[in-house]
């Protein structure tokens, strides 16, 4: 009997001492677990005298019984306790400001080409795409680029090697739409184009927009007064263009055009090449089963970041796709 008090007292302390619940849930295992010491006390009834064990097999109970009340208010008071502390530490100040929402927006590349697309668009083209993985055929000899022909080495393309390529320009998209649908074509193709380049003013990937119109009666005062017009819309002002003679393997004759670029001590201010252009070579029509003796066209090709850090004012190409937010923020 005496043990039996003593154990108690024992574990009472004990449990009124525990401070972890891992701790209090050993002591429970310790006591009242299959191998505890009060389950062992129960184990010896066996060898008492009746008398003796009634007595002592309440005794063990009842002692079994408090410990099991302690156990649990002391695991309450724990509980309580770890609650209490995660209320203090994890609460919510509903008095502090917000932290807002930003709103998300467009690129610039993107703005520009939808400025871009829709300038063209009212002026009637319709708008073509092409695939970006093309081949020689498509972006090269169809454009009457013969094999060793030297304007392919100012490509810098990228090749895959099993004759693929990726497009150094959107002139393919040209070549591509006049397959499908013959003459007459009016289109721009805006699209990704990949160079092997990189500087202040290069990036392997930039953008294009390709233009291209073909018909029975077309001159170059009408490509003339179409990229005047698209000019002056797409700067909100009336400027000044000239066009250069150039070469292209695509177009002849060929031109570049500049524009007369006055912007305060702009470093740029004078004539500005902004884009190529000319009157589709009887080559290319040809390669697109067009019959080059009734029909006559005019192709140009632009840059879309070249436009965009014109109109933006932005010296260095790269941070269009740097995507460092504080630049891009300006712009929604
Ligand atoms: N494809 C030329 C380039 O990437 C740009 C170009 C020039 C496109 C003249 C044209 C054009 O359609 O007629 O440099």
């Amino acid at each position: 009997m005496e043990s039996v008090d003593q154990i108690l007292k024992q574990a009472l302390v004990a449990i009124a001492a525990c401070e972890e619940l891992s701790a209090l849930d050993e002591l429970r295992v310790q006591y009242l677990g299959k191998k505890g010491q009060v389950t062992s006390l129960l184990k010896t009834l066996g060898s008492m005298e009746a008398e003796l064990r009634k007595e002592f097999g309440q005794a063990v109970n009842r002692a079994k019984g408090e410990l099991a009340e302690a156990l649990s208010a002391r695991k309450r008071e724990l509980e309580d306790a770890v609650l209490n502390s995660r209320l203090a530490t994890e609460s919510i100040d509903v008095t502090l400001p917000g932290r807002g929402q930003e709103r998300g927006g467009l690129h610039p590349v993107t703005h520009t080409s939808q400025r871009i697309n829709d300038i063209f668009s009212r002026l009637g083209y319709d708008i073509a795409t092409g695939p970006e993985v093309e081949d020689d055929y498509y972006n090269f000899e169809a454009l009457n680029f013969s094999p060793d022909h030297p304007a392919r080495a100012m490509h810098d393309t990228f090749y895959f090697g099993d004759g693929r390529l990726l497009r150094t320009h959107t002139s393919p998209v040209q070549v591509r739409v006049m397959q499908q649908q013959g003459a007459p074509v009016r289109i721009i193709a805006p699209g990704r184009v990949f160079r092997s380049d990189s500087d202040q003013t290069h990036t392997p990937m930039f953008h294009q927009v390709e233009g291209l119109l073909v018909g029975e009666t077309v001159t170059m005062a009408d490509l003339k007064g179409v990229l005047q017009a698209f000019v002056n819309a797409f700067f909100e002002t009336s400027l000044a263009m000239r066009f250069r003679p150039s070469y292209f393997p695509f177009t002849e004759p060929s031109a570049e055009v500049d524009i007369a670029w006055h912007r305060g001590d702009d470093k740029e201010s004078g004539w500005l090449e902004i884009l190529g252009c000319g009157m589709v070579h009887p080559n290319v029509l040809k390669s697109c089963g067009i019959d080059s003796e009734k029909y006559i066209g005019y192709a140009f090709g632009m840059g879309v970041e070249r436009l965009a850090m014109l109109r933006y004012g932005v010296a260095d190409i790269r941070q269009f796709f740097e995507n460092d937010v504080r630049f891009l923020r300006q712009f929604h």
